[in-house]
């Protein structure tokens, strides 16, 4: 029989919050181990959009406030070119072959528009991640070719193939892919990427690059500088907590970053840049991130195999899981408990995908679900 769940039960001890605190700023609100916090249908725990739990590093959020006095000077006063420097020597690539950008979605959103400049098709999977990229892709009026995932709700790279038109400008490919955090293997994406580049842009979109577990999986970014038409992203939303701070990066040749800067109008804001100098450079905050999205994924594949409901491990900070009833229903149900999750995903609409919170929120999900589904 199902306990009730009270909020108390849930509430971690004081050292178990120190030692989070050691590392992250401790901003984030929406979480069961911050006391006095009631999950509430209005103030949910926010398990829809895959962002991390545990808010800015606290070495990013010290050269933020810091940087407030250097506000007056554009572009952070050359911050800008340390921070695409710092990447550079990180990936190992010239500083010339990085692009900094207001978060990865301004560069997906300007490869829509430079398709919609220039003409073409768009060939994607389908289901992928349908913001920016391909919403804005669709409001230009592009046409979008989807092509299926496979059984294994992977991305199928020779149905990909089989689908290629001549009228296609750029094929999208997120590795791992979203709302399905499942990979394609480096070996096969490899030879579709230098096959396909010859004949249009492939852009790889490596938002959740830092979760991998994978082994056979690897960034596509080396592979971008040596052929022309292979663009790669990377953003700071994600392992970073940037999502509301917004910073991204486009990796390619010379002449592909080029042509996306001179459609680009967005700016970057100084502070931005100098927070993700120090989150960049604080490995250790980074690894906390990815060992406690390990932590909560556990707890979730614990419970699905408790109660055989088919999953996908992750390689993401999400997952997808399989509720057999219509998603909406339960989203409804659950938000009722305090707990927003992901929305519909079609046409997986008896499916749900759920981003992480930090593990105790994810064994409250579990209590709350087994409560109004399984018992
Ligand atoms: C696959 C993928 N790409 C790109 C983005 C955009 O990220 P941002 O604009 O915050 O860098 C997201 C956001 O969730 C995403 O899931």
């Amino acid at each position: 029989m199902a306990r009730d769940i009270s909020r108390r039960e849930w509430l971690i001890g004081t050292t178990a919050i120190a030692g989070g605190l050691l590392f992250n700023s401790g901003a984030t609100a929406q979480s069961v181990t911050i006391e006095g916090y009631v999950p509430t249908a209005e103030n949910p725990i926010r398990m829809m959009a895959n962002e991390n739990p545990y808010g800015l590093n606290k070495a990013a959020s010290n050269a933020m406030h810091k940087a407030h006095k250097y506000g007056h000077l554009y572009g952070g006063g050359g911050a800008s070119v340390e921070l695409i420097k710092l990447i550079a020597s990180q990936e190992k690539v010239p500083a010339e072959n990085v692009l900094l950008s207001g978060g990865s979605g301004e560069i997906l959103n300007t490869l829509a528009l430079l398709v919609s400049i220039e003409g073409g098709k768009v060939l994607a999977p389908y289901p992928t991640y349908d913001d920016n990229f391909m919403d804005y892709a669709n409001r230009r009026g592009i046409e979008r070719i989807w092509v299926p995932v496979d059984d294994n709700m992977a991305i199928d790279l020779d149905a990909m193939k089989a689908a290629y038109t001549d009228d296609v400008k750029l094929i999208y490919l997120c590795n791992p892919n979203n709302p399905l955090p499942t990979v394609m293997h480096a070996d096969k994406l490899r030879e579709f990427c230098i096959e396909m580049s010859k004949k249009c842009i492939v852009f790889v979109d490596e938002a959740y690059y830092e979760y991998v577990s994978d082994p056979l999986y690897d960034t596509m970014i080396p592979l971008a500088m040596e052929h022309e038409n292979i663009i790669v992203t990377r953003t700071a939303s994600k392992v970073h907590a940037f999502a509301g701070i917004r910073i991204g990066f486009g990796f390619g040749r010379k002449t592909i970053l080029d042509k996306v800067r001179s459609l680009m109008t967005g700016s970057i804001n100084g502070p931005a840049v100098f927070g993700a100098i120090a989150s960049y450079q604080d490995k250790k905050y980074q690894d906390f991130v990815i060992g406690k999205n390990k932590e909560s994924l556990q707890v979730l594949y614990d419970f699905f195999d408790k109660h055989n409901m088919r999953h996908i491990k992750s390689n993401a900070n999400f997952t997808f899981f399989e509720t057999g009833i219509d998603v909406q229903e339960v989203r409804k149900r659950i938000l009722k408990h305090g707990i927003a999750i992901g929305r519909p995903f079609e046409p997986f609409t008896k499916w749900c995908r759920i981003s992480t919170s930090k593990p105790e929120d994810m064994k409250y999900f579990t209590e709350v679900y087994e409560k109004e589904f399984l018992i």
